[in-house]
């Protein structure tokens, strides 16, 4: 059990360079302007381990900055006990969802499992956050650009259903 009062997140995608540590920081400056920096605490872990121990990609790191974002994380496998300690994981797309389910040892394990395109609002064409690996420029700046809606939602929805 996690006894821990924080909620807690847990943002996934394949290697943790991308997409993944993005969502975090994105989720991290929200929490942090909502005056709620000691009610949270967000990690971001890859279902991959090629690039254990990285700094984020340097593309995703020059896109982020303009917009105010220093990625640091340190890219790290998903593990077990994530399972047990964060209240929320959250994948990147249906691969993702589909492997991280798959690890999850109970039902209340799986059920902690979404996908972020859940949480899209503003760029109805897109259900997930695309791999921006093998794309240019335009594929970061997207990836930047669902993270910030859907991080908002997702923000609104647990501050509503009271769960911090
Ligand atoms: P991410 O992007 O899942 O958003 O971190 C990727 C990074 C690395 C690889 C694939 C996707 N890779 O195959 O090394």
């Amino acid at each position: 059990m996690n006894d821990d009062k924080r909620y807690s997140i847990l943002f996934v995608c394949l290697g943790n360079i991308c997409r993944s540590p993005a969502a975090q920081a994105v989720m991290q400056r929200m929490v942090d302007e909502r005056g709620l920096t000691e009610r949270f605490f967000i990690d971001s872990a890859g279902l991959g381990g090629w690039h254990t121990g990285d700094l984020p990609d340097k593309r995703m790191r020059v896109h982020a900055r303009p917009r105010g974002y220093e990625l640091t994380h340190r890219a790290r496998c998903v593990r077990g006990s994530d399972f047990e300690d964060f209240d929320l994981i959250v994948g990147m797309d249906a691969a993702n969802v589909d492997d991280l389910r798959s690890r999850a040892l109970t039902l209340e394990q799986q059920d902690k499992v979404v996908m972020m395109g859940g949480y899209i609002r503003q760029y109805p064409h897109y259900d997930h956050v695309p791999d921006p690996y093998y794309e240019g420029s335009e594929g970061f700046e997207l990836v930047l650009d669902l993270l910030e809606d859907a991080c908002d939602n997702l923000l609104n929805q647990i501050i509503q259903q009271n769960k911090i």
